[in-house]
């Protein structure tokens, strides 16, 4: 081992010695202090939590295929007409969507378009943002964020659970998204609904939670042509989040088949190499026995 002599240690460790023998141990001083504050934590993070625990509606479970191209040519016609309004999806840009949708350069222009904007542009929306905050009080998020942020069964049900509430400012409010701003665009087609509620627990006390929703009035969809309408939705959002897994999943399967083969042949390569290695028992001059 290498040995630093001791009268040619570095400077720094002569301090450090220093420092550590005439300094009294901050740890020692501080230890009835940092008991103390242990078990306040321990108390309190108790109550805390108690104080934080809300009945979870459950999920609709939704199962997106991100190849099925009708599916996302459906959603992205509805996405880039109806949510860029006040949304916008500036994680991706107009010129890779052909290739998502599975659609030619000119047919995508034609059938869903650049909403005015720059063929190469991120997909921005066009309400200025101190509009946006005067009609919901908040700017809304950006989608391709926020399809990154949750699973497509909480998208998919946060779209199909709007119900009317008349003590909110937009009339409606959303079973997985309770006090919701953002307003039920659906209403035209999907119908108004009303909530299913039972005696649940919301931040610790004891409030009436809506787990789900029934038809209050009739829309211009039947229930299953919304579902697949907003499923659709949900495949768009997810693909244009996720644009490089259509990608990983062609490629998945030809890389692990990759490193299989080269996992066979480096095998073979061992098995050669070893072969031509003089073992010990075999040298004439047996070193050590
Ligand atoms: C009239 C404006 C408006 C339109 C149109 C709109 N939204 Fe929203 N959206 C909002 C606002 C405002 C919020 C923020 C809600 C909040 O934080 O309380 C929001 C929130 C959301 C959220 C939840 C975000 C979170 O924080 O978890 C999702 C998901 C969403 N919108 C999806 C959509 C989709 C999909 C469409 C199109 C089908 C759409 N929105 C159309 C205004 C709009």
């Amino acid at each position: 081992m290498f040995v630093i002599p001791t009268h040619r240690r570095p400077l720094n460790s002569f301090r450090l010695d220093r420092a550590m023998t005439t300094q009294p141990s901050p740890n020692r001083k501080s230890l009835p202090l940092l008991l103390l504050s242990v078990a306040f934590l321990a108390l309190f993070s108790g109550a805390a939590d108690a104080s934080v625990k809300t009945t979870q509606a459950p999920l609709q479970h939704v199962q997106i295929n991100m190849l099925d191209k009708v599916a996302l040519q459906n959603g992205a016609l509805y996405t880039l007409h109806t949510c860029t309004a006040c949304h916008a999806l500036q994680g991706e840009r107009y010129s890779s969507l052909p290739s998502v949708l599975g659609l030619s350069k000119a047919r995508f222009l034609k059938i869903i378009g650049t909403n005015g904007r720059h063929y190469h542009d991120t997909m921005a929306t066009n309400m200025p943002p101190a509009l946006m905050k005067k009609f919901t009080s908040i700017i809304p998020p950006d989608l391709t964020d926020i399809a990154r942020r949750h699973s497509p069964s909480w998208l998919y049900t946060y779209l199909t659970s709007f119900y009317v509430d008349p003590s909110r400012p937009s009339g409606v409010n959303n079973v997985v998204f309770h006090n919701v701003a953002m307003p039920d665009i659906f209403a035209g087609l999907q119908g108004l609904q009303k909530p299913v509620t039972v005696e649940g627990l919301r931040y610790g006390s004891p409030a009436r939670i809506a787990v789900g929703v029934k038809p209050l009035t009739a829309g211009s969809m039947t229930k299953a042509q919304f579902d697949h309408t907003a499923k659709d939705i949900v495949t768009f959002l997810y693909a244009v989040a996720h644009p490089h897994q259509q990608e990983r999943s062609r490629l998945g399967p030809w890389i692990i088949g990759l490193f299989l083969a080269l996992s066979v042949l480096t095998y073979f390569i061992y098995k050669l190499y070893w072969s031509r290695v003089i073992t010990s028992d075999k040298r004439w001059w047996r070193v050590g026995r």
